[in-house]
């Protein structure tokens, strides 16, 4: 799913989205079409594409089939339903010319449906932490539950700002300032790209504020505090990959690098945003002795909550 992603920004970043001319599922009608550069980003993303949904719908049946909790097939559905929502709007702007606007929105489907996948792999790693989580949560993993999921949402909006500056050229020289000056006008052709960088500081503050509430739990959830580290982490390299990107000019190597960093940090996001909410999940009613078949104590049955595992 990563590959997914990186080859989309290839794709996107090489001027590459014709290199199959408007056919599709054929390239350029030809099932192996004559290759050059252009074809062969195209192609290679297709091919990408096709194995990628190949993997995704077998672990999603692996789930359903392998009995895991309902929440672990809520991931395998959102996978798969993504993948194929992104395959249907791809094959739309091969055919017809889409606004920049709704070119944006292939990025963010895309992550969502990697999202599903790392989600769910999430989940099935924090089975044994969860079978651990007897006691009740404290409001310090409470606050951080409620913390990482706004951090997570507010960072989906920022990466939708992105694609769409990418979409629409929204450039401006220099870093930090903007051309020059601190605002652009609003309007200008610049603005959207100022907005980007603004809401970038924002969400390195978010970042910042949400790896020292980690940290403060460090003793008893060393898991959210490495995880809250890897996200700011990813986020000052995300923010420093964007400035060369404008140093640059915006040459395609570092919009690459620029988009491959991406999913990087939303996984971190999502890592922190899950399991603070599992561990929040353990403990509903403030205790984790809740019955089911597997007994009281059993992984299950503290992952579960009050929730019924099959
Ligand atoms: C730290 C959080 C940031 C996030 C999550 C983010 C996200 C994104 C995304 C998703 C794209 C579109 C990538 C593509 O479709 O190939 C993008 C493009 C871009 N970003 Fe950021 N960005 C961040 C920070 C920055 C900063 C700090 C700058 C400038 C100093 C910046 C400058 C740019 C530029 C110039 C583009 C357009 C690249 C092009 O035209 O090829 N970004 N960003």
């Amino acid at each position: 799913m990563y590959l997914v992603l990186v080859m989309g920004a290839l794709v996107t970043n090489t001027g590459s989205a014709t290199g199959c001319g408007n056919s599709w599922p054929l390239c350029n009608g030809q099932v192996f079409p004559v290759p050059n550069f252009h074809t062969m980003v195209e192609y290679g993303h297709r091919l990408v594409t096709s194995v990628a949904t190949l993997l995704v719908l077998w672990l999603a049946i692996a789930a359903w089939r392998g009995g895991r909790p309902r929440r672990d097939r809520a991931f395998a559905v959102m996978a798969v339903g993504f993948l194929f929502l992104e395959s249907i709007l791809g094959a739309a702007a091969v055919m017809w010319p889409e606004p920049p606007a709704v070119l944006a929105t292939h990025f963010g489907v895309s992550l969502l449906s990697y999202s599903g996948v790392l989600l769910l792999a999430f989940s099935m790693a924090a089975d044994p932490v969860a079978a651990a989580a007897v006691a009740p949560a404290s409001p310090g993993e409470r606050f951080l539950a409620r913390v990482s999921w706004a951090v997570l949402a507010y960072t989906f909006v920022l990466i939708y700002s992105g694609a769409y500056v990418r979409h629409t050229g929204s450039f401006c020289a220099g870093w930090p300032l903007c051309a020059g000056g601190l605002v652009p006008p609003p309007g200008s052709a610049a603005f959207p790209q100022f907005l980007h960088r603004l809401g970038a500081g924002v969400l390195l503050l978010l970042l910042l504020y949400q790896w020292r509430a980690a940290a403060r739990l460090r003793s008893g959830r060393p898991d959210l505090a490495a995880g809250a580290g890897w996200a700011l982490a990813f986020g000052v390299l995300q923010a420093l990959s964007g400035a060369v990107v404008v140093f640059s000019g915006a040459s395609a190597l570092t919009a690459m690098i620029h988009a491959a960093v991406i999913p990087l940090l939303f996984g971190a996001e999502l890592y922190v945003a899950l399991r603070s909410a599992l561990r929040y999940s353990t403990s509903p009613a403030g205790s984790s002795r809740i019955p089911t078949k597997n007994g009281p104590n059993s992984a299950y049955s503290a992952l579960a909550g009050s929730k019924r595992i099959s």
